[in-house]
């Protein structure tokens, strides 16, 4: 599914080098090493700010607390998503409010959000949270446009897709604030848990930077409520590295995405969606977006069976994500039930992730495309 090592043995040398400096300098929190990659991350994506802290969800509740969304507030996401763009929003203190996905893209869809903000819950709130997820950025002309007549602030969650880009602008700048990860399976990963704010703002920026520190903005003066969000120097160093080759990985990805789909078209099993048939429905590129292929995910109806028919053949595939964010136990007091977003319902029970990482070779990518075929011909 996703082979780390093959990223690691070429870097090997300049990645102990970077460690090295780390520890000859004793900076292991914040200091030079995270601010040369955060002044590094904000140029390569082309806007103002970049926060380094300890991780994504760290960041995301960064970017809520910076903008100040807090208790009173509630903040619109999608149910298809990992746990951490809801948990925050709650982590925040503010309300979570659901509204389902558009089925071609996985995306929140933006018609489900005016129908929400519509409603009588529609006042309370503050933000919408989009999520770009798998590397896709959502539909953000859209977001923009409602969040700008309603007065709502915009959060990005960007985790999975350092990168990408909507229209001519980054994802990271395409709201007011946003958050990305670094986790170890990430396009951009360190080697541990790291996560970064950014912003073209520079009144969020002073804000995140003063509440991943307790709320510090004078040593030992807090001024408010913040949190130990820090990133440390060693995950920085790291980061500054992968930082020179992320556009690289990209393009490879980007290349295997483009020859899976042919590989797909090839053996006849494709079909056009949004909904599987007897075969398989592909991803796509949203037209006028640049997607950063974190993950190639399918649909298919017999998505268990094919999967358990993969690991067989010793083929690694994944599901993000099996239970929706309303259906989850620890996010029972939401009040959400069964059939209340039932497009993220039906792709819980349909998508599955293929191997997709920039070392991946084009023979094995045509074992998975032959694995597939032979098990649909069935
Ligand atoms: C969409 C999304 N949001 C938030 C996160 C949280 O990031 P982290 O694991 O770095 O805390 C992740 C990654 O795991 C993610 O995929």
């Amino acid at each position: 599914m996703l082979d780390l090592k093959r990223q690691y043995a070429p870097l090997h040398q300049e990645l102990l080098q970077a460690l090295g400096h780390v520890l000859e300098t004793q900076q292991f929190i914040l200091g030079e090493p995270v601010a040369g990659f955060e002044e590094a991350a904000a140029r390569q994506l082309g806007l103002s700010h970049a926060i380094g802290c300890a991780s994504g969800t760290d960041a995301l509740w960064l970017a809520l607390a910076s903008a100040e969304i807090g208790p009173g507030a509630a903040v619109i996401t999608t149910p298809f998503s990992f746990f951490a763009s809801v948990s925050a929003i709650l982590r925040a203190g503010a309300q979570p409010m659901l509204a389902d996905i558009d089925p071609a893209t996985f995306n929140l869809d933006p018609a489900a959000v005016q129908n929400l903000l519509a409603g009588p819950e529609g006042k309370a709130v503050k933000a919408i949270l989009p999520v770009h997820l798998y590397g896709q950025p959502a539909d953000m002309a859209r977001f923009r446009g409602i969040a700008k007549t309603r007065s709502l602030k915009l959060i990005e969650d960007a985790a999975q897709a350092f990168g990408a880009s909507f229209g001519r602008a980054p994802v990271g700048a395409l709201g007011d604030i946003a958050a990305f990860s670094f986790y170890p399976t990430k396009n951009l990963s360190a080697a541990g848990d790291a996560g970064m704010v950014t912003t073209n703002s520079p009144e969020l920026a002073e804000r995140a930077r003063m509440l991943r520190q307790h709320g510090m903005r004078r040593r030992y003066h807090h001024d408010e409520l913040g949190w130990n969000a820090r990133m440390d120097g060693f995950q920085g160093a790291i980061l500054a590295v992968k930082l020179r080759y992320i556009d690289q990985w990209t393009a490879a990805r980007r290349k295997l995405a483009v020859d899976y789909d042919k590989l797909f078209r090839a053996a006849g099993i494709a079909e056009s969606g949004p909904y599987p048939n007897h075969g398989i429905v592909l991803p796509h590129e949203v037209a006028g977006s640049k997607h950063v292929w974190h993950q190639y995910v399918i649909r298919t109806n017999r998505r268990d069976e094919l999967r358990a028919f993969l690991a067989d053949r010793k083929i690694g595939s994944e599901i993000y994500y099996p239970v929706p964010l309303h259906l989850q136990e620890a996010l029972k007091s939401l009040g959400y039930k069964e059939g209340d977003f039932p497009e993220a319902e039906r792709a819980a029970r349909e998508v599955l992730a293929l191997p997709m990482f920039p070392e991946l070779r084009e023979d094995e990518q045509r074992t998975v495309v032959g694995a597939i075929a032979e098990f649909l011909s069935d």
